[in-house]
Parts: structure tokens; sequence; C-alpha cells
């Protein structure tokens, strides 16, 4: 594997908008993540949602999208927060360099700064194929768990 250049999570505005909604996964993988036009619209209609473009070096290679309880209840100090990868996806192009498990560094480096962040949380079909392999070589691991038939992972932080 050639040398993975420096990835970096920047935010979506109105100028790189475009590029971002260009990125697209293989054809075989469409029903693993929704498109980038679908979440980004959700994301704003949903005060816990935190997303960026993962870029590799000026080029934009991803999108990663969270959801961070604290940004919706901050109001609440009792408020016990939680993290849970949305989305993630790596455009087809750009996958299979080792640029996913990079970025993953940086979603978990970001989770890991929150207020008491104790664990990032995903969930994935069973009929996702070996997904589950990519994230555990993040560190996931599976903690017996299942919502509305998915498997879930944690990361403890
Ligand atoms: C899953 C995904 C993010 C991986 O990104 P990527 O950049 O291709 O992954 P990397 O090159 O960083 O791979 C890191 C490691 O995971 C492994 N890996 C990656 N995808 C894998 C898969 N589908 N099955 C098994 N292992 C996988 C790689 O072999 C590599 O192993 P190594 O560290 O031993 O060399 C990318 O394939 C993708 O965007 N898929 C479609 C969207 C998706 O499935 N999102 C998750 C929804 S639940």
């Amino acid at each position: 594997m050639s040398e993975i250049p420096k990835l970096t999570l920047k935010k979506i505005t109105k100028l790189n908008l475009p590029s971002i909604l260009q990125l697209n996964v293989k054809p075989e993988q469409r029903n693993f993540v929704a498109s980038n036009a679908k979440s980004i619209a959700e994301a704003h209609f949903n005060k816990d949602a935190w997303f960026r473009a993962i870029y590799a070096n000026n080029k934009p290679i991803g999108f990663v999208m969270i959801s961070d309880t604290l940004l919706k209840y901050k109001s609440n100090p009792n408020h016990r927060p939680s993290y849970y990868l949305w989305r993630f996806m790596i455009d087809a192009k750009f996958q299979g360099k080792g640029y996913g498990k990079e970025a993953m560094k940086l979603v978990i480096n970001h989770v890991k700064n929150r207020p008491k962040a104790k664990e990032l949380l995903l969930s994935h079909s069973k009929s996702y194929g070996n997904t589950g392999e990519f994230y555990k070589k993040c560190g996931f691991e599976y903690n017996g768990r299942e919502i509305d038939d998915e498997l879930l992972m944690s990361l403890k932080l």
C-alpha cells in the first residue's frame, strides 16, 4: 500500500458541497449507506447530527456523520451523551488505500475530545457483507446486542 496522504475532516459549505455530492460508493455498496445528499439533508433536520467531509490533501474522498446527543440536549445538565457513527463512506475511487481506517482515527479522536465520551457505537446490517471486518480493524468490537436487526459494535474510548 502506498503512503497515505494527510487526511482531514472539513466542514461542508456552499463552496465544497457540489464536490461532496459527487462522491459515491461502488454500485454493489449502494444499499449499505445513504447518499451524501440524503445524509446532508437529514443533518439539517437533526440537531444531534455532526457531519464532515473527509479530505486527502485537498481532495474530498469521503463523508462521515455521527449522532452526538450533547449537541441536541446541551441545555440539560443531567444529559448523559451518546456518540453513534451514523454514516461513513469512502468514494469508490479511493477505497482499499487505507484511507477509511485513517479517517476513522480522526473521527474517534474527535469523539474522544467530546464531554463524557466513553464509547463510540455503530451498527451494521447483517447483510452488509463483511463491513464488520473493516470496523474491527478500526478497533470496534461486537457487543452482543442488536438493534432493528442490525449488529451493534462498540469502541471504548
Ligand atoms: C467500508 C469502507 C469505509 C472502507 O474504506 P476503505 O478506505 O476501503 O478501507 P481501508 O482501505 O482503510 O481498509 C482498512 C482495513 O480494513 C479492511 N477492509 C476494508 N473494507 C473491508 C471489507 N468490506 N471487508 C473486509 N475487510 C475490509 C482492509 O482490507 C484493510 O485491512 P488491513 O488494515 O489489514 O490492510 C468503504 O469500503 C466504504 O465506503 N464502503 C461503502 C460504505 C459502507 O459500507 N459504509 C458502512 C456502512 S455500515
